[in-house]
């Protein structure tokens, strides 16, 4: 750390490319041990003969999902939607595009919708009705941030690692223009970076 709390570690600016961020919010070790809880409560929740499906949204929840998973004591099958509201800004456009639905039938399955983060909950509130049209089992969502500004949820997730910060967040999955996904903690940027 620098001073104005950056981190300025030699690891972490070899993979922003010498970029900057402001803060770690969550460390790799704290977000896994959530995750571990998380996946021990979804398994908890389904009985031993659900038809668990974890549906993951890309791309934000690329990591998480990975790690979630392997947390599930359960058979489960594992499929992606592919959504974008977002561009390459930092606000919400108001509008999700579906780009890939998934291939496996989701009628009569358990689905465990996994996102990484509920912002505004327009993504959530879109695809949340879609999927309910499609004759599911049950669904529920697991978001491993939410930042609690949503007031209009059409549904709320039964799982939430994390009540975030209502900043700019990148790393583990989460982008800033596409970069910083690949980052093993979660972090804000600098303001004057998200204008
Ligand atoms: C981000 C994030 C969530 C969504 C949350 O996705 O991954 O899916 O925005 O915001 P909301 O609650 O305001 O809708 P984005 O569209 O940026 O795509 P990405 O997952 O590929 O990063």
């Amino acid at each position: 750390m620098s001073e104005a709390g950056r981190l300025t570690d030699e690891k972490t600016l070899a993979a922003t490319g010498g970029q900057e961020l402001e803060r770690v919010v969550y460390d790799a070790a704290r977000i896994q041990r959530r995750v571990e809880e998380m996946g021990a409560a979804i398994s908890e929740h389904y009985p031993a003969d659900a038809d668990l499906l974890v549906l993951g949204l890309l791309k934000g929840s690329f990591i998480f999902l990975a790690d979630l998973v392997r947390q599930i004591s359960l058979p489960v099958q594992v499929d992606f939607l592919v959504v974008s509201s977002y561009g390459l800004g930092t606000t919400t456009t108001g509008e999700v595009k579906t780009l890939y639905d998934p291939s496996t039938p989701l009628q009569g399955r358990d689905v465990v919708l996994v996102e990484d983060i509920v912002d505004s909950g327009t993504t959530m509130n879109e695809l949340v009705p879609a999927l309910l049209d499609r004759d599911l089992g049950s669904l529920e969502i697991c978001a491993l941030l939410h930042k609690r500004v949503a007031e209009d949820l059409v549904l709320e997730p039964r799982w939430v690692g994390f009540d975030a910060p209502r900043e700019f967040l990148v790393g583990y999955g989460l982008d800033h223009a596409e970069d910083f996904r690949h980052l093993p903690f979660i972090a804000t940027i600098p303001e004057e970076d998200t204008e």
